[in-house]
């Protein structure tokens, strides 16, 4: 029988039991949300050096992590025996709320303080970490520059996160948070290329955020930001968004909504994906795109870029993939 040894435990691995579920069966808490290998909440280290780790544990790792053996729980199913260890007080960061605001359309912006050490890229993710273990990823608005973490976070019904912030979570709260994950962000270089961002919903967070690293960087070439959501209601920061078109001449803004009812007048009604594809630029090889929030919409788009032209080396995209039933 294979074994987990985490500590002085020893605990059973069944065939084909991934170790998070090994050691939430055995009673550990071991932060998890989309069990899918996409989140990250559920990173864990192994002791020893010389077991290779399956590529797909460490998929979306980056590399300090993977050197120092970091994987992730739920995309490995042990066939030998391993000694594990959670991630301990060295990836965790103590911060502090600074404000909890609402913005409309059932999101909250929530702004950290920035922990000591925590070193960031706007669009990327972080992991926070409630007392009870509850662990749920949350993209990054702001930049370094701007001196705190902006968070977007849609109410998602009955949501143990979202619901905790955005009923009881307060100012001077503190909060843990662990990261900085992902990969979707604005890189420099290429300052005349098309840029393509594209999200639904709080998909605008890490989408806002490459937007405001391309304008620091002086990116140069077209940048296109469509924000969807069902009907008009679902848009938010409407105002910021068109104060930095009216600043910027090469930034337009397109909302995308698929009701007509109650649409705003700069709104265009349909599919996201089809409105983005409309936007072609006309040489592919100079254009960049960023797609974020509904994961089978961010699949959707990512294919239909991809069939017309856009290599995957330019796609970059983060799904917001919610928990996976415990
Ligand atoms: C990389 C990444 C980045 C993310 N960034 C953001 C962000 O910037 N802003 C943000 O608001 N969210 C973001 N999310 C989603 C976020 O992590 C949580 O999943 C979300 O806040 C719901 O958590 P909850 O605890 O409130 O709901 P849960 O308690 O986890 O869910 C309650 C129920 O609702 C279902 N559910 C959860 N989400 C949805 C959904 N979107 N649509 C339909 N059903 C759902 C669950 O499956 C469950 O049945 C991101 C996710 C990932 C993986
Ligand atoms: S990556 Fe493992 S729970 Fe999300």
């Amino acid at each position: 029988m294979t074994v987990l040894r985490l500590k002085s435990e020893t605990i059973p691995v069944t065939a084909g039991q991934s170790v998070l579920d090994a050691l939430l069966a055995h009673g550990v808490a071991v932060p998890n949300s989309c069990r899918s290998g996409v989140c990250q909440s559920c990173l864990m280290r192994l002791e020893d050096p010389s077991v290779e780790i399956p590529a797909a544990a460490q998929a979306g790792l980056k590399v300090s992590l993977r050197v120092q053996g970091y994987f992730l729980a739920c995309s490995w199913q042990p066939t030998a025996d391993l000694a594990v260890a959670l991630p301990g007080e060295g990836l965790d960061f103590h911060t502090t709320v600074l404000a909890n605001e609402d913005l409309g359309a059932a999101v909250r912006r929530v702004r950290l303080a920035v922990p000591e050490g925590f070193v960031w890229r706007a669009g990327q993710f972080l992991t926070l970490l409630r007392n009870d273990g509850l662990a749920r990823s949350y993209s990054i608005a702001s930049r370094p520059e701007d001196g705190w973490l902006e968070l977007h976070v849609r109410r998602i019904p009955g949501g143990a996160m979202s619901g905790w912030l955005h009923d009881v979570v307060q100012p001077g709260d503190a909060m843990t948070v662990r990261g900085p994950f992902g990969e979707c962000f604005y890189t420099t270089g290429r300052g005349e290329d098309t840029l393509l961002l594209a999200g639904t919903g709080t998909g605008l967070a890490p989408l806002l955020g490459v937007l405001r690293e391309a304008l620091a960087q002086g990116h140069a070439g077209p940048i296109r930001l469509f924000h969807g959501a069902v009907s008009a209601a679902g848009l938010y920061l409407r105002d910021e968004l068109a104060s930095l078109c009216a600043r910027h001449a090469n930034v337009r803004v397109q909302p995308v909504v698929l009701h007509a009812e109650g649409a705003c007048d700069e709104c265009v009604v349909g599919a996201l994906d089809e409105v983005l594809l409309s936007a072609a630029p006309s040489d592919w090889r100079t254009a960049r795109a960023w797609l974020c929030g509904d994961p089978m919409l961010v699949a959707r788009m990512r294919k239909r870029l991809f069939m017309a032209g856009l290599s995957n080396r330019s796609i970059f995209a983060d799904p917001f993939v919610p928990s996976a039933p415990a």
